[in-house]
């Protein structure tokens, strides 16, 4: 272990993504690397939206209210050197599941500063149609981008990769090479 902790959040529900497939090998590399690495299958875990209750932001050192699994989360995003978001794409963006987490992170936003401040983000998509444009892939790595830049957060990477079938991906040996050596970047 090189003491480099990278969370990777998995946003398909389905069985044989390719998303999580894409994110396996950032794990892969992440870990060859020799650093430490949790997965989290978000469609697994129970996680509302955020309800814009404001109550995260009452006083300094308030959180989040909403009682589910994000409780758990919280902290991981908070210690973690690297954060993965592997997402299909659903309507063009990313799919629900990974937005509400996504939107969660607003409770970690404080007078100090955003928790997230300074961390290495990293993207993988997967989506049916033949490019990231028509696709809408291009949507969720402008916002990721924007995300990136309010955060103060540093992008790693981002792979992606057309697949529809579920386990197509393993077809497209690049795009698991991609994926391996930016989980050897985040590593770093
Ligand atoms: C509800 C739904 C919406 C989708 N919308 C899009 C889309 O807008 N663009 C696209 O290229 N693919 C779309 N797809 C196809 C998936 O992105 C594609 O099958 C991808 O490989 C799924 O990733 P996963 O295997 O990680 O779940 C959609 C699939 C579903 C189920």
């Amino acid at each position: 272990m090189n003491g480099k902790r990278i969370i990777i959040l998995k946003g398909s529900p389905r069985g044989g993504s390719n998303s999580s497939i894409l994110a396996d090998q950032v794990a892969a590399g992440a870990k060859e690397a020799g650093a430490e690495v949790e997965l989290f299958s978000l469609s697994k875990m129970e996680i509302y939206p955020c309800r814009a209750c404001e109550a995260c932001h009452a006083s300094a050192d308030s959180q989040c209210v909403i009682q589910d699994d994000m409780q758990g989360l919280f902290p991981k995003l908070r210690e973690a050197d690297g954060i993965v978001i592997a997402s299909p794409i659903y309507w063009f963006t990313f799919n629900a599941q990974t937005k509400a987490c996504i939107d969660r992170w607003y409770s970690l936003e404080s007078p100090q500063g955003n928790a997230l401040a300074g961390k290495q983000l990293a993207l993988v998509l997967a989506y049916a149609d033949t490019d990231p444009y028509s696709s809408g892939a291009v949507n969720a790595i402008r916002a990721f981008g924007d995300m990136a830049r309010y955060l103060k957060a540093t992008v790693a990477g981002i792979v992606y990769g057309s697949s529809g079938e579920a386990g197509a991906i393993q077809q497209q040996p690049k795009a698991l090479a991609k994926a391996y050596e930016l989980g050897q970047k985040l590593a770093k």
